[in-house]
């Protein structure tokens, strides 16, 4: 397996593009099962979570080519099959929103569940509540959902979420938007990608309203039409790399990066003493050579601070001057990151959902375990601050979710490289 081998100390000037966001383009493909004509997405992340769900795609039929770099032209003519098995499903869980729009569109389909995963139990019971609530069938038997539509296809209804998960609310939105009549959301997910999946929607013909609020509503349509959408940029990866810069020090631009979209963790990145503004082509981050300060935060869905960038935070803290308390309320598991920072330096006690990090001066580069996405990252983050030589092993998890990692940072003055397996 590859390994990641930084030597830290570097300071990070420079510019990285920020790509399109992975979490968003993941529904996004699962939007081009909604029509028989071209789908095609550009500032497309290249990402192995992408070829996963790809490789999905092309057994229920659709025809996936990648016309230029960072575009990807999806066209399901028809649906030739509407089974996901489990090796296609188990991989990735976004997969898992193929159900919607495969019903929605031939009124049948058969979905393996998507399985346990390292950070949590997470569950598929609000989704199906969703597509119930649309006058879907719902049968689970042997690992596998297979859901069946009323005769005349799905009907617009009022969906209540008990949480605004991310998940449910674009997979009754994708489900709506083939459904007759009006659906209503309420309770949904606020995030950024949302608002892409209802631009994209709206494109193909669906009237969206309230996409960004608590309250979705969707005029669904009997046939929607291939467009041409924009991945939204990936606001994690931008927070990612803006921490990258704060804990390294140095003076970045991340290019294309959207100031809005991660309100939430500028202010506790000022609170610590970095400097983040908007530039015109996207966001400046900066830090002198001075100490941050500590600061506690606590994930919450959006526009709360995101759970995605936890682990990177964390690293961040680890060498903050005081205390901080992590307080992880999205997934239960969360904090396998802490005892591989421990490894180079950090100080920090979990109890339960609370992390709590006591600043060191100096963190030392030691091999590490990536478990995984955001956890990799933040071992990156940690060594590209500590001295001496870092070691992540397991990178398959980082190749998941960032686009060309190593190259970005190099080409802003990082000593970091990949080593092929045996090497
Ligand atoms: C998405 C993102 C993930 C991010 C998360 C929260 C993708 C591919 N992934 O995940 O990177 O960390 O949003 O911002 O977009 N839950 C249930 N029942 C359900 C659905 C969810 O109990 O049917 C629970 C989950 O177990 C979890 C919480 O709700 O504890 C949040 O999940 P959700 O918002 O759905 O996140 P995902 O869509 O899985």
């Amino acid at each position: 397996m590859d390994r990641i081998v930084i030597q830290g100390g570097a300071r990070l000037e420079g510019r990285i593009d920020i790509s399109g966001a992975k979490n968003s383009a993941l529904k996004l493909m699962a939007a081009a099962l909604l029509t028989d004509e071209p789908l095609v997405l550009t500032r497309m992340p290249r990402l192995a979570d992408s070829r996963f769900l790809g490789h999905l795609l092309e057994k229920l039929g659709v025809e996936i080519c990648e016309a230029e770099p960072a575009q990807l032209r999806l066209h399901a003519a028809s649906i030739g099959d509407t089974y996901a098995p489990y090796d296609l499903v188990r991989k990735m869980r976004a997969s898992f929103n193929v159900l919607g729009p495969l019903v929605a569109r031939e009124g049948h389909a058969r979905v393996s569940l998507p399985g346990g995963c390292a950070i949590g139990a997470r569950p598929v019971d609000l989704h199906l509540k969703a597509l119930k609530a649309l006058g879907a069938e719902i049968e689970i038997a042997e690992g596998y959902v297979t859901a069946k539509a009323p005769s005349g296809g799905l009907v617009g209804a009022e969906i209540d979420l008990p949480f605004a998960s991310v998940g449910a609310t674009e997979h009754a939105m994708l489900a709506a938007a083939l459904a007759r009549g009006e659906t209503v959301i309420e309770n949904a997910a606020r995030e950024p990608e949302i608002v892409d999946l209802a631009d994209c929607l709206t494109a193909m013909g669906a009237t969206i309203e309230g996409a960004g609020t608590s309250t979705i509503r969707i005029q669904g349509q009997a046939r929607l039409s291939g467009v041409t959408h924009k991945v939204v940029a990936d606001r994690i990866e931008t927070a990612t790399y803006a921490l990258a810069v704060a804990a390294a020090g140095g003076d970045t631009v991340l290019e294309g990066a959207v100031l809005a979209h991660n309100k939430a963790l500028w202010s506790s990145m000022h609170e610590a003493g970095v400097t983040v503004e908007a530039v015109d082509d996207g966001v400046r981050v900066a830090r002198n050579g001075s100490r941050l300060d500590s600061v506690d935060i606590e994930t919450q869905p959006f526009p709360g601070f995101p759970t995605d960038a936890q682990a990177q935070f964390m690293a961040l803290m680890a060498l903050a001057n005081g205390s901080s308390v992590i307080r992880e309320t999205i997934f239960e598991n969360r904090f396998m990151h802490a005892p591989e920072l421990a490894r180079l330096g950090a100080d920090i006690t979990v109890h339960g959902n609370e992390a709590v990090v006591r600043g060191v001066e100096r963190l030392r580069g030691a091999p590490v375990m990536a478990t995984d996405l955001r956890a990799s990252v933040s071992l990156v983050i940690a060594g590209l601050a500590a001295e001496g030589e870092t070691v992540v092993n397991r990178v398959y998890h980082l190749d998941r979710g960032f686009e060309r990692l190593e190259a970005k940072l190099s080409g802003c003055g990082a000593r970091i490289e990949r080593l092929p397996d045996g090497a």
